[in-house]
Parts: C-alpha cells; sequence; structure tokens
C-alpha cells in the first residue's frame, strides 16, 4: 500500500504586480494557505501532508512545489498560481501519493503536472539497472 506523501509548498515566491513598481503578491504564501483548505475538503489529507518551506531555489518560476514521499522520485514543479490550479496540485498530489514509486504514468498528470516541471530527482538508495554489456 502507498504510503502518506508530502506537499511542500514554498511560502516565499512572490509575483510582481504590473504597473506596480516595488509591488510584490505573496504568490507562495496564498498558495499555502489555500492548499490547506482545498485538501482538507477534498478528503486526502490522510494521503497527502502539506508542508509550507522558505525557498525551493527556483524563484524565477512562483510559486513552486515539490512532491516528495519514501521510495519516490521527488518532482519539483512551478509557475503555479492559487486562483488558478489549486484543483489540479491537489489531483497531482493524489495521484502521486497513489504511486509507489512517484511516476506517475504522463496521461494521467493534470496539466500543470505536465508544463511545470522543473526537476525530478531519484529516491535515495535507488538502483537503476546495470546497462547492458556491450
Ligand atoms: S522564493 Fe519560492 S522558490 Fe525561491
Amino acid at each position: 500500500m502507498a504510503s502518506r506523501v508530502t506537499l511542500f509548498v514554498c511560502t516565499s515566491c512572490r509575483q510582481a504586480v504590473e504597473g506596480a513598481a516595488e509591488a510584490f503578491r505573496p504568490t507562495g504564501a496564498e498558495l499555502a494557505t489555500a492548499l490547506a483548505e482545498r485538501i482538507a475538503a477534498a478528503g486526502v489529507a490522510d494521503a497527502v501532508l502539506l508542508e509550507p518551506v522558505e525557498c525551493l531555489a527556483v524563484c524565477k518560476r512562483p510559486a513552486t512545489i515539490a512532491l516528495s514521499g519514501d521510495g519516490r522520485w521527488m518532482y519539483l514543479i512551478g509557475d503555479l498560481d492559487p486562483a488558478l490550479h489549486l484543483d489540479d496540485i491537489v489531483s497531482a498530489a493524489r495521484a502521486y501519493a497513489a504511486t509507489d514509486n512517484g511516476i506517475v504514468p504522463w496521461r494521467e498528470r493534470p496539466p500543470i503536472f505536465r508544463k511545470g516541471v522543473i526537476a525530478r530527482v531519484p529516491p535515495l538508495g535507488l538502483k537503476q539497472p546495470e546497462p547492458p554489456t556491450p
């Protein structure tokens, strides 16, 4: 059975407000707050733990999240907007939680999980099969 996964949300992400010099929208903090409510409403809190964190080092693609779990590939996803992507993020986290290795089949990924992936990182201890010897 798949174990609970963690959805990290960067609360430091912010976006410049168009037409307003030196004005920023706290996109990451907004996303973390909205996701907490949406995860509870969707009834997936048993499968997905929301963990607000500071900078994920992808500051040019706010807001950013990371999906991580025991034995699973970790995915870093950016370009997220709390006004647009809450359902997709919850769907992505739910699909991720349903896997044993973190790899969600491409056609089952919501759009943000297809377009916004910045990196995937293997789980600790991963052993790839040996390449065939020539
Ligand atoms: S501020 Fe969000 S990734 Fe750096």
